[in-house]
């Protein structure tokens, strides 16, 4: 245990505090993101199990009436962000917000923190165990279409993975809004520019926040008739082991009224897997719905069906190979891209560096499905860059060097919860 880590890990949670909810960082990120703050939970219950809860039923206190919980809460307007509430113009909650999700890990993280031997924090998750069916369910009607078993994403944003290739094909096809109003980015003045993402994609980004603002956050016009229509193998993952994370709480909350749905949603997110795979690439990859063209590398999201339980015994021997070579070529974790493929940036934000976030997922289910020394690799590769770099929000996965912003709430939270301990974390199997 690295005290001295421990201590400044602490020390960022509290810094980033904002009276009850956490921003991943000052100035580049001054608002609550929906899943920083689920793994920002898992860190801060390692020593206030209380404010972790209080995190997670502030996210769900900016749930849309549709059910929808907001990729950003804005409870107040911070100039130091673009685009904030007065370009998303999204009513539909009790709290200004964006109009798009993020990845659904609330109710596995809920599932973290709930010990069924403790009344206090049964009843917590019981408290917001209808609001994340909810969420669940707005997902899946929402966020598939009749051509598309798998789910699919209406904005980069959304997946959580913005600027990843793997919405290259799909963002090609889309044209930027010829009346969109000029704008001023605000990440390049907290970040270097050379490792967020271009102009042209910030152009299609803020085109589909215009489609949905002029649509009223209308989520089946957005889904229906907006610019991008991309199944991502990221958010369905995801979305298919909090399914299995939220029945497991259904039974210890003794909620058996829930378990048809959850266990019908399960059983679709199983069937749908298929769509997703790419068999030219042997590898799940996102796919642009209209076309059916997949994306053409190896993402950190295509390395998530272990963690999703799902695939087939070739598929996820595939897979394993892919996350062999690619722990080859670099020095730390599982990059959010392939270096092998076209689009690779190791600084670029999701171009390349390594992300805590999606290595804890990966290693998690890795670590379920019988790949335990891999999974502790992965942790152990997460600590070295840590205590090399500090607590950035990502790093370069060959050279080690912290990339974009600094003093970050959810790698500090991984420290805390993961990578900093003497033992893995996670049930092996
Ligand atoms: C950003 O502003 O870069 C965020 O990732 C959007 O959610």
């Amino acid at each position: 245990m690295n005290k001295r880590l421990n201590e400044k890990a602490v020390a960022i949670l509290k810094k980033n505090d904002r009276g009850g909810f956490t921003i991943p960082t000052a100035r580049l990120y001054p608002f609550q993101w929906n899943w920083d703050s689920s793994f920002t939970a898992l860190g801060l219950t390692t020593y206030d199990p209380d404010r972790a809860w209080r995190e997670l039923e502030m996210l769900v206190g900016g749930q849309c009436s549709d059910g929808m919980i907001p990729s950003i809460i804005f409870r107040s307007d911070d100039q130091d962000y673009f685009p904030g509430p007065k370009i998303w113009q999204n009513d539909n909650g009790p709290v200004s917000c964006t109009g798009i999700s993020q990845p659904p890990v609330l109710a596995s993280v809920m599932l973290s923190l709930t010990d069924p031997a403790d009344t206090g924090s049964c009843e917590r998750a019981m408290a917001l165990f209808d609001p994340v069916m909810r969420w669940h369910r707005w997902f899946h009607l929402f966020r598939r279409t009749e051509n598309a078993p798998a789910i699919c994403t209406v904005h980069p944003w959304e997946t959580g993975r913005d600027n990843c290739p793997d919405w290259n094909t799909a963002l090609a096809g889309m044209e930027v809004d010829s009346e969109l109003p000029s704008y001023v980015r605000k990440d390049i003045e907290h970040a270097d520019a050379s490792q967020r993402p271009s102009q042209l994609e910030y152009d299609k980004y803020l085109t589909i926040v215009k489609f949905g603002r002029e649509h009223g956050w209308n989520q089946d016009t957005l889904l229906k008739d907006g610019p991008l229509q991309v199944a991502d193998p990221g958010l369905h993952f995801i979305l298919l082991r909090a399914n299995r994370d939220l029945l497991k709480l259904a039974h210890i909350l003794e909620r058996e009224d829930a378990c048809a749905d959850i266990e019908h949603w399960i059983r679709a997110g199983e069937a749908a897997v298929n769509y997703l795979w790419n068999d030219e690439m042997r590898a799940f990859c996102a796919r642009d719905v209209r076309t059916g063209i997949f994306s053409n590398g190896f993402s950190s999201a295509s390395a998530l069906v272990f963690y999703a339980g799902a695939g087939t015994q070739e598929q996820r021997q595939h897979t394993l190979e892919h996350i062999r070579r690619i722990g080859d070529k670099t020095r730390f974790g599982q990059p959010s891209w392939d270096p092998d493929a076209a689009g690779f940036e190791s600084q670029r934000y999701w171009c390349g560096p390594l992300w805590c976030q999606m290595n804890y997922m990966i290693a998690r289910g890795l670590a379920e499905n019988g790949e335990a020394g891999l999974a502790e690799k992965m942790r152990l590769d997460l600590r070295r860059v840590i205590e090399l770099s500090g607590f950035y929000e990502c790093f370069d996965p060959m050279s080690g060097e912290g990339c974009i912003g600094g003093d970050f709430s959810w790698t500090a939270a991984l420290w805390l919860a993961w990578a900093g301990r003497d033992a893995p974390a996670f049930q092996t199997g």
